[in-house]
């Protein structure tokens, strides 16, 4: 049973499997601190590669005494089976998105700002929302400055971007930002000239009387899903291809590179990113845009199709919250005489809306 390298453990069903031994060393359950279940243990401390002098196998663990100081490691039977094959470790926040159309819209996850704010049950629901479809809708907000703070901190800390930690979606005088004017936005997802671009975007509609100035919205996974069935060269090359996105003013100058379709690390997509008015001028060498314009028109062209483009008017105590990695949004033109337009909005990150996720899951290592 002992060898070289690692040693072979009996577990469930007679079946035998394989663990290194510095696996089996470095996960020692005594590896970890029980206060800040860190790992305290270190790995490259140790002088000597670790070696089994001993293994045996009884009332459901592993026991494993080392040579060199004797340190004996119990490990229990269950935990080594979840690692026995090297297949990812299974995560709660891991769920199947759901790409939707563009009649979506009297489907769109709506959650009451009350409700949330009085039970977590309903977060985990909207969190759940958001991971499957990317999109959903808080109502009945109250008109305050504060509100939006504290729906977004129930998902996650609310990150500044350059603009600050809010930001105001109105007419501005001098604008920075195209978002900032009253004429049409184009689809887009914002801010990836920022190194890391915003993942969970929050909108608060404080007021709306404008003529015009329908929200447009569309599911970016949607799009790529059947690009990739339609155009898998071109797909290869948008999930490849290191796009440079710039925002440039008087007292800031962001640059980042981001891929038109990302993949999570199952190889599913998982995103979009895209702003032709933060697009930089494309530096790539001349031969290789030969190839990559013709894909991103194609892909730019049908993210506009009709079938994917949920029209809608957002009303003033409604939120809209989406993934800023999936959902491209827009805007129509609208009259700035003819009313007041106001959103606030703020972000949050994907990473922490999942880890919120799995702790109203319940679900963990340490549970
Ligand atoms: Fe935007």
């Amino acid at each position: 049973m002992l060898g070289e390298n690692g040693l072979e453990v009996p577990l469930k069903n007679g079946e035998t499997a394989y663990f290194n031994y510095y696996w089996l060393r470095d996960n020692c359950p005594a590896s970890f601190d029980p206060e800040t279940r860190e790992r305290v243990f270190d790995i490259f401390a140790e002088e000597s590669r670790p070696q089994a002098v001993s293994a045996t196998v009884s009332n459901g663990y592993l026991e494993v005494t080392w040579a060199g100081a004797g340190h004996v490691t119990h490990m229990p039977l269950e935990t080594l089976s979840n690692y026995a094959e090297g297949r990812k470790r299974a995560d709660p926040a891991n769920l199947v998105r759901k790409p939707w159309y563009a009649d979506h819209y009297p489907a769109v996850g709506r959650f009451a700002h009350a409700d949330l704010v009085a039970d977590k049950a309903n977060v985990k629901s909207w969190v759940e929302t958001m991971l499957t479809d990317g999109v959903a809708l808080i109502t009945g907000l109250p008109d305050t400055d504060a509100a939006l703070l504290e729906t977004a901190s129930l998902i996650g800390h609310v990150r500044p971007s350059y603009f600050g930690l809010v930001f105001e979606v109105k007419t501005h005088i001098k604008p920075t930002n195209l978002a900032f004017t009253s004429k049409a936005l184009e689809l887009h997802t914002d801010l990836p000239s920022e190194d890391f671009a915003p993942g969970v975007q929050f909108l608060h509609c404080r007021a709306n009387s404008v003529e015009g100035g329908d929200s447009l919205f569309v599911d970016g996974l949607a799009v790529a899903e059947d690009f990739r069935k339609l155009y898998p060269e071109d797909f290869d090359l948008l999930v490849s291809t290191d796009v440079p996105y710039y925002c440039e003013h008087d007292t800031f100058d962001m640059r980042a590179r981001q891929r038109v379709i990302e993949l999570d690390e199952y190889g599913n997509i998982s995103g979009v990113t895209i702003s032709q008015h933060q697009a930089d001028i494309f530096d790539l060498p001349q031969r290789e845009l030969d190839r990559f314009y013709p894909a991103f028109c194609r892909f730019g062209r049908m993210m506009q199709e009709e079938k994917y483009l949920m029209r809608f008017r957002l009303n003033a105590g409604e939120c809209i919250v989406f993934d800023n990695h999936r959902i491209v949004h827009g805007r129509a033109a609208y009259s700035a005489t003819s009313g007041d337009r106001h959103l606030r909005g703020c972000y949050t990150d994907r990473g922490e809306m999942r880890s919120t996720y799995r702790i109203l899951s319940g679900e963990g290592r340490f549970k």
